[in-house]
């Protein structure tokens, strides 16, 4: 332990420092970049038909690149009924055309890359749409065909086969079993899906499968895409025999039992990664995979990121974390140990269109807890200690080593839609529960560019595929450009100084400071910068001559000229040389 007890003449804390993770030498571009996440359908709309599509995204790219991302992800653009806004996939290889055509994509992906963007797009393995090829098929075939064999086909139980093979649920809600008719009439066999009855799960048992999706991985590396945001990874493979479960799973947040259903996080999943990780290692440049696993025990995603398997996974356990320090620290300290373990980059990750944005989450009285949507009818949160938090929040995250992800809008501190009407809502999630989950809608309604423009500048004819609120105007990005303490500029400003100070590839440090108690605040080093967030009740005094580099919110100073850092607020600061030893690496 580094413990470099300072001078206190003028009654400010000292610092004391732990080290708790070493700099990535590594400069690989995924152990350190920010990915920014484009929701296709909520962009930017081109045609004016109130959905976003890709001209709209190669249009605005240059927002990307004003902000200062490394990347973007896109969720699916693929053919596709969008019954699941896209992840329910009809044909691997196509553009669905309310999204553009195969050029437009090639167009998006040249501009993007000109403008030195990487670019990452949604594969999405465990399920196709009922509207693919393979699944007609499947219908059209009999029981036991091979074409069946693609998917999840059994018979039911009971006496007539009337009841469905196991008791799984839908995490959209009601059985994951659908029943299907016969050419004749009569009722026959029943396929599983995880998701929607329109999702029907592939059987990763059959090869078929696996040449498939290498097939569609190479489809997409050969147009020069930079990696796949893998969905429900954890989910391709089920346990043998599909045993009766009566645990509960949920999206983000993980299983709600002892953590190991049978049809998820089963061993052979990893065997399939490997064989991934083996054709991408084929191909120049680094190109990556990334693991959307929900699964509680971290060391059980590090097994999804060990050097020959993915490079990245989504860290969700920061994302379901409360408004807390100790539980923020301790989830910061997990993290970095669990990927620590297998050599792989911590992700961090606040927001994505599957959850109540954090701005309206850290707005409930039970901060950063994560109900399933946010309906009128339901706790209101309050947006604007929602957005201070959020702002908070978003600055320490992007202080940490390892990589960032930021979902379109939250740059904006976009609300959540938390009044829209029940006529406008799409998520499949609300149909399945009839309305006791309100459903993710809330978080992926399309963003306002443009104030006074139509549909705040989202599309030409003013239309909306999700009615956007009224409060959209005041965050729209010409509102917030240049105007000193927006959320836009906060987010700029962070991510020019963490490109600046390298703070992707730095080192970690716990630190404790004097007259601080730990669950009054959250501090830690990145190399030379401290980052303090102040949970309050009170504010947190910060240490003497410390030069402060960026503020999510106001700082104030007491009587004895020391500066205050407000409840609910993040700095980043350069503490006065002689408080601290120098960072590790640091010493010339
Ligand atoms: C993933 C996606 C989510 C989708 C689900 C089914 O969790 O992020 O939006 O509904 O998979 O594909
Ligand atoms: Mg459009």
């Amino acid at each position: 332990m580094l413990d470099t007890p300072t001078p206190n003449a003028t009654g400010a804390p000292r610092l004391h420092v732990h080290p708790v993770h070493p700099a990535t030498p590594d400069a690989q571009w995924w152990r350190t970049a920010v990915v920014y996440q484009v929701y296709p359908r909520s962009f930017a709309d081109s045609d004016g038909d109130g959905v976003g599509d890709l001209p709209g995204i190669t249009a605005r790219l240059g927002h990307l690149v004003d902000l200062g991302v490394d990347a973007v992800w896109l969720s699916p653009f693929y053919r596709s009924p969008q019954v699941d806004g896209g992840y329910d996939v009809a044909d691997y290889r196509a553009i669905d055309p309310v999204f553009g055509t195969l050029d437009d994509f090639d167009a998006m992906l040249g501009r993007a890359h000109s403008l030195g963007l990487r670019v990452i797009i949604d594969l999405v393995p465990n399920h196709t749409s009922d509207e693919h090829a393979w699944f007609r098929e499947a219908l059209a075939a009999a029981p036991g065909s091979p074409a069946r064999g693609r998917y999840v086909f059994r018979p039911g139980r009971g006496a007539t086969g009337e009841l469905p093979p196991n008791n799984w649920h839908s995490i959209f809600g009601g059985p994951a079993w659908t029943r299907t008719t016969d050419p004749d009439g009569t009722p026959g066999e029943w396929y599983l899906h995880l998701f929607d009855t329109r999702q029907p799960d592939l059987d990763w048992g059959n090869p078929e499968v696996h040449a498939e999706f290498e097939s569609v991985l190479r489809f997409w590396l050969d147009r020069g895409v930079d990696g796949f945001r893998v969905d429900v990874a954890h989910g391709l493979v089920k346990a043998e025999g599909l045993p009766d479960w009566d645990g509960v799973t949920s999206m983000v947040e993980g299983s709600r039992s002892d953590g190991s259903g049978p049809m998820f996080d089963q061993e052979g999943v990893h065997e399939i990664y490997r064989t991934w990780r083996r054709v991408l290692d084929t191909y120049p440049g680094e190109r990556i995979l990334v693991a959307e696993a929900w699964i509680d025990a971290l060391p059980r995603i590090a097994r999804y990121v060990r050097d020959d398997e993915m490079h990245q996974a989504f860290n969700f356990a920061f994302l379901t974390t409360p408004w807390d320090a100790n539980r923020l620290r301790q989830s910061v300290l997990d993290s970095l140990a669990a990927s620590d373990a297998v050599g792989a980059p911590t992700t961090w990750v606040l927001s994505n269109h599957d959850v109540v944005r954090h701005t309206a989450r850290l707005g409930l009285t039970e901060a950063g807890s994560l109900p399933k949507g946010i309906g009128a009818g339901e706790e209101q949160p309050d947006t604007e200690l929602g957005l201070r938090r959020a702002r908070a929040a978003t600055l320490l995250m992007l202080a940490l080593p390892g990589v960032s992800y930021l979902y379109q809008g939250e740059e904006l501190g976009l609300p959540e839609h938390t009044t829209m009407p029940d006529e406008a809502r799409q998520d499949p999630a609300w149909f399945r529960t009839g309305g006791a989950e309100t459903g993710r809608d809330g978080c992926r309604v399309p963003l306002p560019w443009e104030a006074g423009a139509p549909a705040h500048g989202f599309s030409p004819s003013g239309r909306s595929w999700l009615p956007q609120p009224a409060s959209f105007a005041r965050h729209a990005l010409d509102a917030q450009r240049g105007v000193a303490g927006s959320t836009y500029e906060l987010y700029r400003q962070a991510l020019g100084l963490r490109r600046h100070l390298a703070l992707g590839a730095g080192s970690l440090d716990c630190v404790d400071l004097e007259g601080t108690a730990p669950s009054e605040a959250v501090v830690l080093r990145n190399g030379e910068l401290v980052v303090l967030t102040a949970f309050g009740p009170d504010p947190v005094v910060l240490p003497e001559g410390c030069d402060v580099l960026l503020a999510s919110g106001s700082l104030a100073t007491d009587e004895r000229g020391r500066l205050l850092l407000p409840p609910d607020t993040t700095a980043w600061v350069l503490p006065a040389a002689r408080h601290l030893p120098r960072a590790r690496g640091a010493q010339g």
